[in-house]
């Protein structure tokens, strides 16, 4: 018998968020991971998502919340949702390991009548052609007779203080129109508006082109900032003037590179699967291109600036300013602070990293040295580059710091800063 509404599978940075807001809405949830430690840390009240503080935890506990690593748990549920990686290999491909585990680990527990969902992001046909086979295998049973299977991809968007699960619309789709109905009764609990697709293979795409949507705007005005460096134009001056038409454009800002694992890696399924059709898509190709550029093009300026006071980046003590992908967060997933790092190891710099969210942050397995205190490592560095604007960094201090400071971000002025 069901006796728990929704079982999350996969606590991460996407299935906490979910799991939580279906507790605050009055289901019964459990969560399942593979992770031990996730598991044992959320029972204990502890939180290892940003966006979800312990105190949320604790109150997704009082609401009945556990998670747990058996699988059996999912044999307790109306609804499961997949919310599993979807990374690359290492070759660059698309890994889709994890939700072929997890739809293994989920098929000899399915019952009729039982919903299932899968949010992680991934090509068009995954759920058809991946997920669907091995639940009805596993499980003895079929998609849209026996048990629902529905794709919607999640939008969640951590450190958004504005838009969260409940009023970000949500693409929903189902592998017939009862899994689809299906999938909208299930997420009307919590979230004010659903968009129903054709189908999954929409869905999917849908997802797919956001992602790239914002790759490929990132990598035009990253070309943009590196033309404007040729030719001497304030590129965060042509950025400002741009963006105040009303209309027909949307402002993107240049910067380091393009982390996370979902911006830079999303295009890859996208074109992964176009060749596997026999389609190539040379947009994404070229946006990938000059987005690869970018760490290397920071670096030079920083090694021209070291170069303007007399100074060899040999030696050089440089500190890098934020290293998450995105500011005020402590993920560092693709982060362009690595390749810079990197770049700048190479070359014999000395590289020290600041960032108030991350606390550990290595550099092909070996541990960059951490800056304590901010303005201690100002004082003690040639140069510093700053890399991701986290909130607490107060620009006035950046600014009026001794050493000069290389700002990928555009925002700091002054008279020892220079803009990427
Ligand atoms: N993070 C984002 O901002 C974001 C936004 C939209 C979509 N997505 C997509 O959502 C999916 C999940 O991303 P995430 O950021 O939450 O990942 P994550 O790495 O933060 O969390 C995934 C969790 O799943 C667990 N896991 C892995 N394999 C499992 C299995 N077989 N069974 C149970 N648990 C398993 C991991 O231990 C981990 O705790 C990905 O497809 C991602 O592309 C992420």
């Amino acid at each position: 018998m069901a006796d728990v509404d929704l079982v999350v599978v996969g606590l991460g940075y996407v299935g906490l968020p979910l799991a939580r807001r279906a507790c605050e809405e009055g289901l019964s949830v459990r969560g399942l991971d593979v992770r031990a430690e996730v598991a044992e840390g959320l029972n204990d009240g502890r939180s290892h998502v940003d966006d979800v503080p312990d105190s949320a935890v604790a109150g997704m506990r009082a609401a009945g919340f556990a998670a747990t690593t058996d699988t059996a748990v999912i044999s307790r549920a109306e609804a499961v949702v997949l919310c599993v990686p979807t990374g690359l290999t290492a070759d660059g491909e698309p890994d889709l390991g994890s939700v072929r585990a997890a739809a293994r680990a989920a098929a000899p527990h399915l019952r009729p009548g039982m919903l299932v969902v899968l949010e992680s992001t991934s090509y068009p046909g995954t759920t058809e052609e991946v997920v669907r086979p091995i639940l009805e295998a596993g499980s003895g049973l079929r998609v849209g007779e026996d048990f629902h299977l529905a794709y919607s991809p999640e939008r969640i968007d951590p450190g958004n203080k504005r838009f969260g699960l409940r009023n970000t619309p949500k693409v929903v789709s189902g592998c017939t129109p009862l899994c689809a109905k299906s999938a909208v009764a299930f997420y009307g609990r919590f979230v004010d508006t659903l968009v129903v697709s054709r189908g999954t293979r929409e869905a999917e795409m849908a997802k797919l082109l956001e992602n790239t949507y914002r790759y490929v705007n990132i990598a035009l005005v990253n070309e943009v900032a590196l033309f404007c460096d040729k030719v001497g134009i304030d590129v965060w001056d042509v950025m400002h003037c741009a963006a105040t038409k009303p209309f027909g454009f949307a402002p993107f800002a240049p910067g380091p590179g393009v982390g996370g694992h979902c911006i830079p890696v999303d295009p890859l399924y996208l074109s992964s699967k176009a060749e596997a059709e026999g389609f190539t898509f040379d947009m994404l190709a070229a946006a990938r291109w000059i987005n690869g550029r970018m760490p290397g093009h920071v670096v030079d300026r920083a090694v021209s600036m070291l170069a303007g006071m007399g100074k060899s980046v040999r030696g050089a003590e440089v500190l890098l300013l934020g290293v998450a992908y995105k500011p005020d967060i402590s993920d560092t997933r693709e982060t362009p602070a690595l390749p810079v790092a990197r770049e700048l190891l190479a070359r014999a710099a000395s590289v020290t990293y600041h960032d108030p969210h991350v606390t550990g942050f290595a550099v092909d397995d070996v541990e960059l040295p951490r800056a304590e205190e901010l303005s201690a490592a100002l004082r003690n560095c040639d140069l510093a580059i700053l890399l991701q604007d986290h909130s607490s960094y107060d620009h006035a201090v950046l600014a009026a710091a001794e050493c000069v400071l290389l700002d990928t971000r555009g925002q700091v002025a002054g008279e020892r800063v220079t803009l990427l």
